[in-house]
This record gives C-alpha cells, sequence and structure tokens, in this order.
C-alpha cells in the first residue's frame, strides 16, 4: 500500500515538474517581451527605429544618381523580406492607363504597408535623406518588393509617369514620382544588375559598379543592404529620359529589392 501511494506522489510531482517546465518553455519561446525582474513584471519589446549609419558616394550629378552604402542593417533587411514575400505576385506594368502583367517586367512584387512601423521608419530615413528635395506635402504612397528569380528581368523603363496621376478619391490632384530609391535586400545571384544607359561613370566602382562595355552606361551589381537614388524629373515637371534603367536578367540565384518612389503632388490643395 504504502509503495504505491509513493510511487503515485512522485507521479503527480513529476507531472507538476513537467507541466511547470512545459508552460515557461512555451511562454519563452514566444518572448516579445522583456523581463523586467519581479517587480518590474513583463513589458512588451518596442520596435526601435534607428537613425541609419549609411555613407554616399554621387554617382552623377546630371542626371542626379547617388550611391548609398549600408542604407539598411540585417534586422531591417530580414523584417522587409518577412513583411513582403508572403504577398509577392507577378509584377504589372502600366500601359496605355492601366496596369497589366507583361513580358518586359517579369518579376514579381508586393506592396509594403506604409503603416508597418518598420516601413515607416525606412520611409523617414529616405526622406530624411531627401532633406529640402522632398517635395512639401510630398509623400511616399505603398513602397514595394520586388523580386527576381533565375531568367527573370524588367527591361528598359523609366519609373516616372508621362502625365501625372490623378490621386485616388481626390479630384483635381495629381502626382508624379520625383525620385525613386532602389534598395537591393538579397543579392546572392549572378547577372540581375539595374543597368543604366545613359549614365556613364567614372573610375571604379570597387565590385559595386560597372562600365557596360557592349553597350555602354553603368551596371550596378545587387549589394545587399546598399541602395540606389536618383532624380526622375526635370525642374519643370517633365520625365528626365536619361533616368530609363533595366533590371538585367538574372542567369542565377534570386535578387529582391525595396522600390520606394517619393511623389510630388499637383493641383487642387497643393501646399
Ligand atoms: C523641361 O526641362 C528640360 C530640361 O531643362 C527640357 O529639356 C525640356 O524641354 C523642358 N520641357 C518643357 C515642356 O518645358
Amino acid at each position: 500500500m504504502g509503495f504505491k501511494v509513493s510511487v503515485l506522489k512522485k507521479t503527480v510531482a513529476g507531472s507538476a515538474v513537467a507541466f511547470t517546465v512545459l508552460v515557461f518553455a512555451l511562454f519563452w519561446a514566444q518572448r516579445p517581451w522583456e523581463w523586467k525582474g519581479f517587480w518590474g513584471g513583463v513589458r512588451r519589446e518596442e520596435f526601435v527605429c534607428k537613425t541609419g549609419s549609411y555613407t554616399t558616394e554621387i554617382i552623377s550629378i546630371d542626371p542626379l544618381l547617388i550611391y548609398i552604402n549600408n542604407f539598411l542593417d540585417e534586422g531591417e533587411i530580414n523584417g522587409l523580406i518577412a513583411e513582403g514575400v508572403p504577398n509577392l505576385e507577378k509584377s504589372e506594368v502600366y500601359l496605355h492607363g492601366s496596369k497589366r502583367p507583361s513580358e518586359e517586367r517579369t518579376s514579381s512584387s508586393a506592396g509594403l504597408s506604409p503603416s508597418s512601423p518598420l516601413v515607416q521608419c525606412i520611409l523617414a530615413r529616405a526622406q530624411s535623406f531627401m532633406g529640402s528635395f522632398f517635395p512639401p506635402g510630398g509623400d511616399f504612397g505603398t513602397p514595394q518588393l520586388v523580386h527576381y528569380e533565375q531568367g527573370e528581368k524588367f527591361d528598359v523603363h523609366h519609373d516616372w509617369y508621362q502625365d501625372p496621376q490623378p490621386v485616388r478619391g481626390k479630384q483635381g490632384r495629381w502626382f508624379n514620382r520625383v525620385a525613386s530609391f532602389f534598395v537591393y535586400l538579397e543579392g546572392e545571384c549572378k547577372g540581375g544588375e539595374t543597368w543604366f544607359p545613359y549614365i556613364d561613370v567614372k573610375g571604379e566602382g570597387v565590385g559595386k559598379w560597372e562600365e557596360d562595355k557592349e553597350e555602354g552606361g553603368t551596371k550596378f551589381v545587387p549589394k545587399r543592404g546598399n541602395a540606389l537614388f536618383w532624380v526622375n524629373l526635370h525642374g519643370n515637371g517633365t520625365g528626365d529620359d536619361r533616368t530609363v534603367h533595366a533590371g538585367l536578367p538574372l542567369l542565377e540565384g534570386r535578387k529582391t529589392a525595396m522600390n520606394i518612389w517619393p511623389r510630388k503632388f499637383y493641383g487642387r490643395g497643393d501646399k
């Protein structure tokens, strides 16, 4: 009798310990919080937006094209990929007033929610980079994640609209993409350079860019965390044809990038 009771007690005690360990393990695994000591209790970790510690190199002053080193850090890159990749769909191009899939752009893309704290943080960084060139009353619309697999490409195109686009829900108001940021998130690939046929760079790009000896212009090699910034519109608001560029076909691997398009508004309610 005594033997049985003691076995039972041990079993109960063992189960209680195992249960407690399991509960703690699950709690720990979910850890979006931080233990602040017994009286402090637990507190959720808040997203911290860093200022960014990038460096810049001017590539061309007319049209303006600036190379940005380390625009994003590892945590930001992984966060953006996690937010965007589940929503990837075949990319579309804007043609004769509507959006449609096309042979010229075979990548996939996804919108990145401007309400995400991480996306907001990156947009704030982009705005601060632009300084007083950022248009008064301007915004960024919805930034975009783009992804290229082997064989995918985006033929020569410009980011600006031939005619400013109507703003949905706001009559008499239009916008155009005054500039572009193209940020490389994943560049484990061969090919897939960003080619600007009308921008010639003097000097060595130390693996980041190179002259296109056959076709002319400059090819930028996808480098994780680095970015290109260029200005799309002339001072009078028309598009600058010299900013045309292509995503060259990916020969091997994968390439993921982020598009940020600062918008300038026109018409009613213009500030
Ligand atoms: C706008 O400015 C550009 C660059 O100075 C010039 O080439 C173009 O002809 C101008 N367009 C108009 C419509 O004024």
